[in-house]
């Protein structure tokens, strides 16, 4: 498909990094109780923590943030960004956020009661949690495939219609106030979702008319993977897909610090008028004016110019090819990774990797701390720590199934001698990955406790 690979940028500004000395990064890890997220990212020589926010905008991003208007209301950037968002989904309404989580926390403190139940495929942890802050109860229907990370399914981040159809009918209409799908699907390995799947939830939420919105983080790397591994898109641009895609939906959530390339900004758009009345009240007590939305101007010009960049097939193959890149190094080392390679990250399958440590004593958090003390690389568990629950009657604590490590691709950021350097730490760790030891967690509690949890060697 894409047959001529080429590097689509080269660098015009530097920002120095450095690796500190083995002991200095021990000194750093009991400083920050084994939680990388306590550290400072001075201290981290390659940040895969995510690729959130982190990537590097282009010179005509730059360009845009000098012709921000920063007027407070109806200025030319909301305008700019409207017409973008209209070309790429296709939404009548929108709003702007502050990020992701801003669109979330907008959009179900208009829909989501007490009681109520929300279905997608894998809910990414503000998504979960803001559903649990409202009182609702986020479902996970991702197929079952997904949960294996040795199979090879092209589109592993795919929801279980079957068990959406179950699920619908098993429960009151009015219990369900919207039905959600991840693309791709973060929690379970950066996994894309398939047109027809999407298609699939489209229909079944028709028929039973409750709302279906996407979580449209990473749309465009989806986009890259329909185009690549679906039937019938080969020859269709990833703005042609894009269209397709949100054509099928009410509405979505986006963080813009995604695929909107830029390092602060989200959006929220549906096509229903009374909703998007409710939520413009929402908007402007929790994040701002409507033609704002808790961002500057500029970040609304800088965010227009992202998303167009977003879906050009030149930086899609550079940026997917730079994961693949990754992947490849680490399994010739010998590494378990989550199959296939999915969009923003690398996901490490702890369990294989450490398997004499217990979940109990969080084997991919002991992964994390050991490659920052090896490699001063900071990645993110995505494990027992961020979804590991307490069953409320029995006290019990019950595990997730997938214990990963993500190292998440900023994007146009690293080079590949910086991949080869995190490929070089892996396997020098892999080689005494049996002297790894787990962790006991010491402070920490409720579903976004990975932030702040802190933890002691065992
Ligand atoms: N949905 C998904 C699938 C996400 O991955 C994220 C953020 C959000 C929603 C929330 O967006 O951060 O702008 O409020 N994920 C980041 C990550 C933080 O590291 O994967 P936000």
């Amino acid at each position: 498909m894409y047959e001529i690979n080429y590097k689509p940028y080269r660098i015009k500004v530097v920002e120095p990094i450095k690796l500190l000395p083995r002991a200095e990064r021990e000194a750093r890890l009991r400083e920050a109780h084994y939680n990388l997220f306590a550290l400072r990212a001075e201290d981290v020589y390659i940040d895969l923590l995510t690729d959130s926010g982190t990537g590097a905008m282009s010179q005509e991003q730059w360009a845009a943030l000098m012709i921000g208007d920063e007027s407070y209301a109806g200025s030319r950037s909301f305008f700019r960004l409207e017409k973008t968002v209209q070309d790429i989904f296709g939404f009548p309404h929108f709003m702007p956020t502050h990020q992701g989580r801003g669109a979330e926390n907008v959009l179900f403190s208009a829909l989501v009661r007490p009681g109520h139940l929300v279905p997608s495929n894998m809910h990414f942890d503000t998504t979960r949690a803001n559903i649990l802050a409202n009182g609702g109860q986020p479902v996970d229907l991702v197929i079952e495939d997904a949960y294996d990370p040795e199979e090879c399914h092209p589109f592993k981040g795919n929801i279980d219609l079957r068990a959406l159809e179950r699920f619908i009918d098993s429960k009151r209409r009015e219990q369900i106030p919207l039905i959600m799908l991840t693309i791709t699907n973060n929690s379970g390995g950066g996994q894309p979702v398939s047109l027809e799947n999407i298609r699939g939830v489209s229909k079944v939420a028709r028929a039973a008319k409750i709302p279906f919105f996407i979580d449209a983080c990473r749309f465009a790397e989806n986009c890259f993977f329909i185009k690549e591994r679906e039937p019938g898109f080969a020859e269709k641009t990833p703005l042609e897909i894009a269209r397709e895609i949100f054509s099928l939906a009410d509405g979505m959530t986006f963080s813009a610090k995604k695929d909107g390339i830029v390092n602060i900004g989200g959006l929220l758009a549906m096509r229903d008028e009374s909703l998007f009345e409710c939520c413009t009240h929402q908007l402007i007590l929790m994040e701002g004016f409507p033609t704002y939305g808790g961002l500057a101007g500029r970040d609304l010009d800088a965010m227009a110019q992202g998303l167009c960049e977003a879906l050009q097939e030149d930086y899609l193959r550079d940026r997917i090819g730079q994961t693949r890149y990754l992947a490849s190094q680490l399994k010739t080392k010998g590494i378990s990774i989550v199959e296939p390679t999915g969009g923003h990250a690398v996901y490490i399958d702890a369990r294989r990797f450490v398997p004499h440590i217990p979940q109990s004593q969080f084997p991919a958090q002991s992964v994390v701390v050991e490659l920052y003390r090896e490699g001063g690389i900071r990645t993110v568990e995505v494990g027992s720590v961020m979804f590991a629950k307490r069953d409320e009657k029995t006290g019990e604590e019950i595990y997730p199934r997938l214990e990963l490590v993500r190292m998440a691709i900023p994007r146009r950021v690293y080079t590949q001698e910086h991949f080869d350097d995190v490929v070089d730490a892996m396997a020098r760790m892999s080689d005494r990955r049996t002297k790894i030891k787990g962790l006991r967690l010491t402070k920490g509690v409720g579903p976004l406790r990975h932030f702040v949890a802190q933890f002691e060697p065992l």
